[in-house]
């Protein structure tokens, strides 16, 4: 029905016949002449319409915003003083000669120029939101993206295999979907949280190199970077250490950025322990654009009269820690307690601080609400470690280590993004050396930091049972920007080692081999060494088309409350569905509030 898409004409088609389709952008009427910006996947070009042709003037007269159309005319150049450089066919425009509705729309329920449209009204008419321009070229960018990793993968002998969705429970930590089996009355398939199991057991049957992007389900709080239904590039592979691993997945992600972006990331990325950036950054995804850092004061402050301080600097389990921020006297007391409640939400009780007026003078060259507490020597060696001068802040957060890091990790990404202090457009890094395992102090009980199948390093092997907090996995995350791209391990491939592990969780044996029976014994029979790993493809595509939200970068997204307003769904079902499944509804508590 077309020669060209509307975004592809330029002066190269000067005087060209051509035939165009696509929605009626806009349309105005200019003293006699009319102007139908037409618009298709590729962009938009300027059509003009003038009364010597009368049917075809008097169609484009009907014409209306989202009508779909077919245009046959000629390209020309556009008068002087009219070309639009924003646009890519801003030089040139078409003469419409015919002109067909091939359909009519009704008044679109928001214009697509329009950028103030709720995000609920943008997702109830998600098909007419993905014709706006920039949803397209994310959209592109995406299916771009998908493409090279593909060729890539494919490149270096990867099989593309597909597993299971109707499943088993799988051990990534969030809750699961379920499905309830018609054929097996009262029993239910979950979906998986990730391909995990089957990855390694493909590897188990000689597959060697495995891909495949894949959906994934996790039930959780959702955020910014959460979905319920997300995709992964999912990667395992036999008989390679992690250095091979991350070598091979670093290249990959650089030549991506390359390719797409004509944009070259660090070669190597940096490598950081886990404990490193914990210590400097508060975090184990550490936003590397952001030179603001942690540190510790803690041993500062284990004698001084201030029970906030003191009480967790004595505490194993405590953290108090400092955050200079240059040029922080600036900060006014409203926006002191703005921070206040920020750090608030992750749980810290206060932000104290100390403004640094004039350094020269001692105790008077600073203002604080906790000076009083802190003696000379402590206050001068808390100046000397975070290197404060004249103009600086320094905040302090004491806690719990957890919450300490939290708040203050949170906090240090907060200021630079008010205050502009990013530094550098892309910092990329790989974070090692993980610990295995967490304790959660109310559950009294060893968590997995990254999942029950993840090894221990060979030589922490005998601190599995002796010092279980001592012990380090071979796990990498791969972080861009304060985002989590990715992360996996090397796997545990000896039946003993997985019971240790599993028996530490408190797995006992029975449980184990009820979840995990299959896994166990296809341990049994020959399984190689082999470790992988999974990119969240939305999170890498949000990054690379720059947007705060993964919702931008899926066609069919979910809100906050895990609900598609498109199709809205979940529904209810019928009784007789559900009387096929065996299943009897309770009294429903109160449904969530759509978001
Ligand atoms: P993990 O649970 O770390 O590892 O997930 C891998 C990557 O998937 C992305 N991701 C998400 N993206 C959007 N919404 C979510 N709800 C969500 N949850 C996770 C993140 C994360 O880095 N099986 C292991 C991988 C392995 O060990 O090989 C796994 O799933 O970017
Ligand atoms: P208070 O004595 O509770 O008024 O606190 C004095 C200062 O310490 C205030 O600036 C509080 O914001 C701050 N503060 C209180 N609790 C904490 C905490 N856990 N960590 C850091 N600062 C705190």
């Amino acid at each position: 029905m077309r020669t060209h898409y509307c975004g592809a004409l330029n002066g190269e088609h000067l005087d060209q016949e051509v035939t165009l389709v696509g929605w009626a952008h806009r349309r105005r009427d200019h003293g006699g002449v009319i102007f139908i910006d037409l618009r298709d996947r590729d962009g938009r070009v300027q059509v003009v319409f003038d009364p010597d042709t009368e049917t075809t003037f008097a169609t484009a007269e009907r014409v209306r915003s989202e009508f779909v159309l077919q245009v046959r005319g000629r390209v020309r150049l556009r008068p002087e003083g009219t070309q639009n450089p924003d646009l890519a066919t801003g030089q040139v425009e078409v003469l419409g000669k015919q002109l067909e509705i091939i359909n009519t729309s009704e008044t679109p329920p928001f214009h697509l120029d329009d950028d103030a449209v709720s995000e609920e009204h943008r997702l109830r008419y998600r098909y007419i939101d993905l014709r706006r321009p920039e949803m397209l070229q994310r959209i592109q960018l995406r299916a771009q993206v998908t493409r090279e990793l593909r060729r890539y993968l494919d490149d270096n002998g990867f099989l593309d295999i597909e597993t299971p969705i109707l499943t088993r429970a799988t051990p990534e930590g969030a809750r699961d979907y379920l499905v309830p089996s018609r054929t097996h009355p009262g029993e239910f398939f979950a979906l998986p949280q990730s391909p995990q199991l089957f990855k390694q057991l493909l590897m188990m049957s000689g597959m060697d190199r495995y891909y495949q992007i894949v959906r994934c389900f996790r039930d959780e709080d959702l955020r910014a970077d959460r979905q319920p239904e997300f995709t992964q590039l999912d990667i395992e592979t036999s008989f390679m250490n992690e250095e091979q691993i991350m070598q091979l997945n670093e290249d990959m992600i650089r030549g991506l950025f390359r390719d797409v972006l004509a944009v070259e990331l660090d070669n190597p990325f940096p490598r950081m322990t886990w404990h490193e950036a914990m210590q400097r950054f508060g975090s184990d995804r550490p936003d590397l654009r952001v030179k603001l850092e942690l540190v510790d004061v803690g041993d500062l402050m284990q004698g001084v009269d201030f029970k906030v301080f003191a009480g967790p600097a004595l505490d194993p389990q405590g953290r108090v820690a400092a955050l200079r921020l240059p040029k922080g006297c600036e900060l006014t007391r409203k926006e002191i307690d703005e921070y206040t409640r920020f750090v608030g939400i992750y749980g810290a009780r206060g932000l104290a601080y100390i403004k640094v007026n004039e350094l020269a003078n001692g105790r008077e060259g600073l203002q604080s609400p906790i000076l009083k507490f802190l003696p000379d020597d402590v206050v001068m060696e808390i100046m000397q470690r975070t290197g404060a001068g004249n103009g600086d802040l320094v905040f302090f957060g004491a806690d719990k280590a957890s919450i300490v890091n939290e708040a203050l990790g949170a906090l240090r990404v907060k200021l630079a993004e008010d205050r502009g202090l990013m530094e550098g457009e892309w910092k990329p890094l790989w974070v090692v050396d993980f610990p295995m395992f967490d304790w959660d102090g109310d559950a009294e009980r060893w968590n997995s930091l990254h999942h029950p199948f993840t090894a221990p390093k060979e030589e922490h092997l005998d601190l599995l049972e002796s010092d279980p907090g001592a012990c380090h996995s071979r796990a990498y995350d791969m972080v861009l920007n304060g985002t989590e791209l990715g992360g996996g391990s090397i796997r545990i491939h000896r039946t003993q080692v997985q019971r240790r592990v599993f028996e530490l969780l408190g797995i006992s044996d029975e449980e184990a081999e009820e979840k995990f029976g299959f896994l166990l014994d296809a341990l049994k029979y020959g399984c190689p060494p082999h470790g992988g790993l999974a990119f969240g493809l939305d999170r890498l595509v949000m990054l690379m088309t720059g947007t705060t939200s993964i919702r931008e970068v899926m066609a069919f997204p979910k809100t906050q409350t895990a609900a598609c307003l498109l199709t809205d769904a979940p529904s209810a079902v019928a009784d007789t569905q559900l009387r096929e499944l065996n299943i009897r509804l309770r009294p429903i508590a109160e449904k969530p509030a759509a978001s």
